[in-house]
């Protein structure tokens, strides 16, 4: 590994002499640094790689063997190796392949689970199933992070295939959440999904209690409107919710890959099953790609190199994703978890301190809002980000065609001029235009200087529908284990999260006065003796 690294950090080096719009004097530039496939077009031509610099990137792959810990993943190898679990997620969208996983046909279960959910998921929406005051008018989910993130991002992403039931989705503890959902609904027609892997998670479980302290006031029995989503079946019991409304799954899924499962069940409730089992099968037609594709072209690992290359390579510490689609305006949020809790690790699989920096600081928002709140620093900030836009050719409001065209220039626009920028002579001549001379004119003139050379990925796709979203979020799941398997880390557990757990359920009863906190430091003491008004 420690050749091939070398490898890339000399084309790195090399590549931060150059200008990107001067690789355009190639003809083939555009279709040479450009690959589609299953109907999503990826744009890296906007960047600094050159042949050299790519053939380096795919080196890197080959000695990280990216292709075996893949089929590793796919046949079922405990691959999580610090929680000694499977990661199979995969086996979620596409349950067709027999798998047996520690003697349980796992495919078997899932297909079961599905089928399940199927039937539930019509009942609701038919009728079959109804609140104590009528059919169900509105579905909450309770869940955080993974629970949470995915149902969320979806169920707005394709906001223009529901036809069920309305769907809430409730995260955080802070308890303005829950009331302000609370607050328009009617308990008598509200279905309750309790989405948590674990069923412990301290956010899900006080606002699940709320909301069955806000029903029971309604109706006489709360419970029957409950549903739960958990691999914990034992304790969803002990919660009141009965094994014929629990959802499970197993420990081979982790909780930011868990979209395409019972964790689904709003989106299910919201598109119908078969909009969503659209959902799916566009994810598992990326999994094929994914799984079959040679490494050259093969898209979640290209993208995974782009972002290697311009993080590891040239040390841009942050990415941007800027989707130009209003509807996928929590998807920088769920790329947040995906991304950051796989590959946001001190260490590499081995326990060993990693030796580069781990994965990168994700954000971003929708465009064109971005434009007029942080693209400032994009285009003339010191610090370079890589931008990753995304953008469809068609949108689902062919009356406001017009609204779309604006949208495409915008995108198109924007990483333009990341890349062209704006010379000093260039800038001058405006600032002449506008009557500066004298002093005034270098300064004004320097003010509307652009460097340009700035990178940026263009990601294209015909129109958000379901199977286009499953595979979006596919190809970035894989990203981030290609990512994670050239720098040696486990992308499936989250250790980081727990030391802040532990210290909130310490810090209770501290915040309540009824203990001295003998244990903490002198700060905590006196940011909770002010909060509980006692300076
Ligand atoms: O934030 C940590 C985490 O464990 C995430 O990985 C997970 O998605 C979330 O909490 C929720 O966990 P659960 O589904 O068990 O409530």
């Amino acid at each position: 590994m420690a050749k091939a690294w070398a490898a890339v950090e000399a084309e790195a080096a090399r590549a931060s002499k150059r200008r990107i719009a001067d690789l355009f004097a190639a003809p083939d530039r555009a279709a040479s640094f450009s690959h589609q496939v299953c109907g999503l077009l990826l744009d890296y031509s906007k960047t600094a790689l050159d042949d050299a610099a790519r053939s380096a990137l795919l080196a890197l792959a080959e000695a990280a063997d990216v292709a075996g810990r893949r089929d590793a993943m796919f046949a079922g190898e405990k691959i999580n190796s610090s929680e000694q679990r499977a990661v199979l997620h995969t086996a979620l969208r596409d349950p067709s392949r027999p798998l047996t996983l520690d003697g349980e046909d796992v495919t078997a279960t899932i297909r079961e689970t599905h089928a399940r959910m199927i039937e539930f998921a019509a009942a609701v929406r038919g009728s079959g199933f109804t609140g104590q005051g009528g059919p169900i008018r509105d579905v909450v989910n309770i869940g955080i992070g993974g629970s949470d993130l995915g149902p969320v991002m979806a169920a707005r992403a394709l906001a223009p295939y529901a036809d069920g039931p309305r769907c809430h989705f409730v995260s955080n503890v802070d308890g303005a959440d829950v009331a302000d959902v609370m607050a328009g609904l009617d308990p008598a027609t509200t279905l309750v999904i309790v989405a948590s892997k674990s069923f412990t998670t301290i956010e899900t479980m006080t606002n699940a209690a709320t909301l069955r302290d806000w029903m029971a006031k309604a109706v006489t029995d709360p419970a029957a409107q409950f549903v739960a989503i958990s691999s914990r079946p034992d304790r969803a019991a002990e919660f009141g919710i009965p094994a014929s409304r629990v959802f499970g799954f197993g420990d081979y899924v982790g909780g930011r890959y868990s979209v395409w499962g019972p964790i689904g069940l709003s989106l299910m409730l919201a598109i119908g099953p078969e909009e969503f089992d659209a959902f799916r099968a566009g994810a598992a037609e990326l999994d094929a790609h994914f799984r079959s594709a040679p490494l050259a072209e093969n898209l979640p690992v290209l993208l995974a190199l782009v972002g290697l290359w311009h993080h590891q390579g040239l040390g841009y510490p942050t990415r941007a994703v800027l989707p130009y689609e209003h509807r996928l305006g929590r998807l920088p949020a769920y790329l947040q978890q995906l991304e950051m809790e796989s590959n946001g690790k001190r260490v590499t699989r081995d326990g060993t301190p990693l030796t580069r920096p781990s994965g990168p600081v994700v954000w971003g928002e929708p465009g064109t809002n971005g434009q007029h709140a942080f693209f400032q620093l994009l285009h003339q900030g010191t610090q370079v980000v890589l931008c990753e836009f995304m953008l469809a050719r068609e949108g689902h409001e062919p009356h406001l065609a017009h609204h779309h065209r604006l949208l495409q220039a915008n995108c198109l626009a924007q990483s333009e001029a990341l890349m062209r920028g704006r010379s000093f002579a260039t800038a001058r001549a405006i600032a002449e235009k506008l009557g500066y001379d004298g002093e005034a004119l270098n300064c004004q003139a320097a003010q509307r200087v652009f460097e340009g050379n700035r990178p940026s990925v263009t990601l294209l796709y015909d129109k958000l529908t379901p199977r286009t979203l499953g595979k979006i979020l596919a190809l970035y799941e894989h990203r981030v284990f290609v990512e994670g398997t050239i720098l040696g880390i486990n992308s499936f557990d989250q250790w980081g999260v727990e030391l802040g757990k532990e210290l909130a359920t310490a810090l209770g009863p501290v915040l309540a006065g009824e203990d001295a906190g003998a244990d903490k430091d002198g700060s905590t003491l006196a940011l909770a003796a002010w909060l509980r008004d006692q300076e």
